[in-house]
């Protein structure tokens, strides 16, 4: 090639390559299948699932996914959009809904009763007891009646955890 062509070369500017970052959570990928058993179960009837805390969107693909029957409209704090909608943008399916800004402790549901169910995992172990509160209170104002909310993650029951594991983790739940 003629040095005049390299030289050339050289000048033109770079391509652009635009990096989205896909975040990727362990304990997600790994409690997605017995979630969903719990969720094929729970969820016979249900068309309309609003997830609180949706992370990665991990659940909400695989969800989306196993059962096309539902809607499934993710939610989360704006910091987490940008994943979420990045998980959305690799995954073929078109009923799970972009993220919906929704801070279950700072906020009352702007669209009362408009599901008919709610599913949220390993959210309730990160807030305050009065968080939680809330988070059941926005719950409620997200759900038909007759809804069902299914809550995965640590909780101790009758004093003892649910799962031995969660005892390494040393919170209060
Ligand atoms: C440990 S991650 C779990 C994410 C995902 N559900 C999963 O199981 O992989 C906790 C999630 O709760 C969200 N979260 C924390 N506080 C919240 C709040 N007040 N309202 C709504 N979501 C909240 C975080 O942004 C994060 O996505």
């Amino acid at each position: 090639m003629p040095t005049s062509s390299v030289a050339q070369m050289m000048r033109r500017p770079a391509r652009r390559a635009m990096v989205i970052e896909l975040p990727f959570a362990g304990p997600a990928a790994r409690n997605t299948a017995p979630i969903l058993e719990v969720l094929g179960r729970e969820f016979r009837g249900v068309s309309d699932v609003l997830e609180v805390g949706s992370g990665t969107g991990q659940h909400a693909v695989a969800a989306a996914a196993a059962m096309p029957q539902l809607r499934w409209q993710t939610s989360d704090l704006a910091e987490r959009h940008a994943g979420i909608n990045a998980r959305l943008a690799i995954s073929p399916l078109d009923n799970v809904l972009p993220p919906l800004e929704l801070d279950v402790q700072r906020a009352r549901f702007p669209a009362p009763a408009s599901f008919d169910a709610v599913f949220s995992a390993n959210t309730a172990h990160i807030m305050s007891i009065e968080g939680v509160r809330r988070m059941f209170s926005v719950v409620g104002d997200a759900l038909r009646a007759e809804g069902v909310f299914c809550l995965y993650g640590p909780f101790r029951i009758g004093g003892r955890f649910n799962a031995v594991r969660w005892e390494r983790l040393g919170r209060p739940f």
